[in-house]
C-alpha cells in the first residue's frame, strides 16, 4: 500500500444552491521515500487536492463530496477530530507560498520553531535541535539566528524556517505548495536543491505543486499534471518531460523557455484557464487544444493507461506522439 493513495476525489465549494466542482475525480498515489510532482495552471485544483490530504480545506465552503483519501493507513475523510491532529504534523506537514503570512511577526524563530517541537516531538524539544533544524535547511551560523524575528530574514531565510518548521515533526509526507514561486531564481534553485536534499536523507515522500513543469520534472520521480480539476497525465517525471503525451502537457513542455533562446518569459498558453462552474463539456481542455477532434467537445475522455506507468485523458494523444520504442 503506498503512503499516501488518492481515490476519485471530488471537492465541492459553495452551498448546496450554488456548489461547484473544483476537484473532479482526482486519483493518484504518493509512495513512502517517493517525490511526486503536481503541475497546472492557476485554479485547477492543485492546493484544494493538497490541503484535502489533511483534511485542511475550510469547510463550509468546502465539502467533500466523494471518493477517498488513505494517508499512512488512515482513512482520512472519516478520521475523528482526535486522529486529525494525530495525522497533522507527525504524519503530513504543508510548506505553503508566502512565509511572511505563516509565521508570527512578534515571535522570535527559534521559539517558533519550539512551538512546534513541543507540539510534535516533546522529547526534542531544545534549543540544539533547532539549531539542527536551522543547519539543515542551510541556514548559516544557526545558532545567531534564534533571537531573530522573521522582519530580521530576507524571504529565502523566512522560507528556509517554514522548511524547518514544517521538519520538526518528521513527517513522512511534506507537501510544499509552490514553496519557491515568491523568491528570486537563484534563491529558488538553492532552496529546492536543499529540499532534494533533505527528502533523500530522511527518506521522506515529498509532493511538490507548482507551475513550472521543468522545476516539477526535475525534482519529482513522478508527475500529476492537472487540468480544470482533474487529472490529464500521470508518469515518470524523466518520461513526461522529454516526451509528454496528452495535448496539455505538450502545451506546458513548448512554454518553458529554452536556453539560447531570446524567449525571455514564459509563452502562455493561449485560451481562457477555464473556472470551476464553467468548465466545458466534454473534454475540458478542447476549446485551448491544438489538437481538437470533432467529438471531443462532446465526449468526455478517461483517464487510460498509455504505458506502463504512465496515464493520458486523451484518445488521439497516442496518434500525436507515439510511445518512444526505446525504453
Ligand atoms: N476557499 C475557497 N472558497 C471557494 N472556492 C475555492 C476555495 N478554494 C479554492 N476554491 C476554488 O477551487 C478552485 C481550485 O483552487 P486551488 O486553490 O486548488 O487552485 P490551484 O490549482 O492551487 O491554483 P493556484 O496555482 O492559483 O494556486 C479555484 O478556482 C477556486 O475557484
Ligand atoms: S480529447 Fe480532444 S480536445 Fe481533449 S486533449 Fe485530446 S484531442 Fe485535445
Ligand atoms: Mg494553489
Amino acid at each position: 500500500m503506498a503512503l499516501l493513495e488518492i481515490q476519485d476525489l471530488q471537492i465541492d465549494f459553495g452551498n448546496d444552491s450554488s456548489a461547484v466542482r473544483a476537484v473532479d475525480g482526482v486519483s493518484f498515489d504518493v509512495e513512502a521515500g517517493e517525490t511526486v510532482g503536481m503541475v497546472g495552471e492557476s485554479g485547477c485544483g492543485k492546493s484544494a487536492s493538497a490541503l484535502a490530504i489533511a483534511r485542511l480545506l475550510p469547510s463550509p465552503p468546502a465539502r467533500y463530496a466523494g471518493g477517498s483519501i488513505h494517508l499512512a493507513g488512515c482513512d482520512v475523510l472519516s478520521l475523528p477530530p482526535r486522529g486529525l491532529r494525530r495525522l497533522r504534523g507527525r504524519i503530513v506537514s504543508y510548506v505553503f507560498q508566502e512565509p511572511a503570512s505563516c509565521l508570527n511577526p512578534v515571535m522570535r524563530i527559534g521559539r517558533q520553531i519550539r512551538e512546534s517541537l513541543r507540539l510534535h516531538r516533546p522529547e526534542a524539544d531544545s534549543d540544539a535541535e533547532v539549531v539542527s533544524l536551522l543547519h539543515r535547511v542551510g541556514i548559516a551560523s544557526p545558532e545567531r539566528r534564534l533571537r531573530d524575528y522573521p522582519h530580521h530574514l530576507s524571504g529565502g531565510m523566512q522560507q528556509r524556517v517554514m522548511i524547518a518548521m514544517a521538519l520538526a515533526s518528521e513527517p513522512q509526507l511534506l507537501v510544499a505548495d509552490e514553496p519557491t514561486t515568491a523568491l528570486d531564481v537563484t534563491i529558488q534553485a538553492q532552496i529546492l536543491d536543499r529540499l532534494r536534499s533533505i527528502q533523500r536523507e530522511s527518506a521522506m515522500s515529498l509532493l511538490l505543486i507548482s507551475h513550472n513543469l521543468l522545476l516539477v520534472a526535475q525534482m519529482a520521480d513522478r508527475v500529476v499534471v492537472m487540468y480544470a480539476g482533474q487529472v490529464v497525465e500521470t508518469g515518470p517525471a524523466r518520461h513526461v518531460l522529454r516526451q509528454p503525451f496528452h495535448p496539455y502537457t505538450r502545451c506546458l513542455h513548448d512554454s518553458i523557455p529554452r536556453l539560447g533562446s531570446d524567449q525571455s518569459r514564459l509563452r502562455a498558453i493561449p485560451g481562457q484557464v477555464p473556472q470551476p462552474g464553467h468548465f466545458p463539456s466534454g473534454c475540458r481542455f478542447h476549446p485551448r487544444c491544438p489538437i481538437v477532434q470533432p467529438d471531443c467537445s462532446r465526449t468526455v475522455p478517461p483517464l487510460v493507461d498509455a504505458e506502463p506507468g504512465r496515464q493520458v485523458r486523451c484518445p488521439y494523444a497516442l496518434a500525436l506522439s507515439p510511445p518512444d520504442p526505446s525504453p
